[in-house]
């Protein structure tokens, strides 16, 4: 029973990798949290910026995201782990991620008369 329990425990695990949820943020939970956490004030519903910078489409990578986020002493005010979790942050990415391109401007005729 106990082997049966761990080997399903192992099957979950395995699943869980494979899909890629147990790195990958959740882009829908991510906008809720973009929007929860105040982010949009300044930089805007689709992080297109305002009084913050543009974040997205094409946000920094995960990493320099979370680093500056912990750590600003610029105008932006630093969130602690206590205010915003990781697991929020990996999700605000996924959402910034999933911002997509507008189109090339020379590719709207209307632009190019
Ligand atoms: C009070 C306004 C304000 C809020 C709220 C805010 N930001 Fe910012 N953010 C800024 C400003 C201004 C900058 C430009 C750098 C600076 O002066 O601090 C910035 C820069 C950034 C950058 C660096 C962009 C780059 O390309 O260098 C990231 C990433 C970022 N913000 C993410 C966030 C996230 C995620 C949230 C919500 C958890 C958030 N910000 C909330 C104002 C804000």
């Amino acid at each position: 029973m106990q082997s049966l329990l761990h080997r399903l425990g192992w099957a979950a695990l395995a699943a869980t990798l494979v899909s890629g949820s147990a790195f990958a943020g959740d882009a829908a939970k991510g906008k809720v949290a973009f929007v929860k956490n105040g982010c949009y004030q300044c930089h805007g519903f689709v992080g297109q910026g305002g009084a913050g910078a543009k974040l997205a489409p094409k946000p920094l990578p995960l990493e320099a995201m979370v680093s500056f986020v912990r750590s600003t002493n610029r105008q932006m005010p630093p969130y602690s782990e206590q205010i915003l979790s990781n697991n929020d942050l990996d999700d605000i990415h996924a959402y910034l991620e999933s911002i997509p391109v507008g189109p090339d401007p020379k590719s709207i005729p209307l632009l190019n008369p």
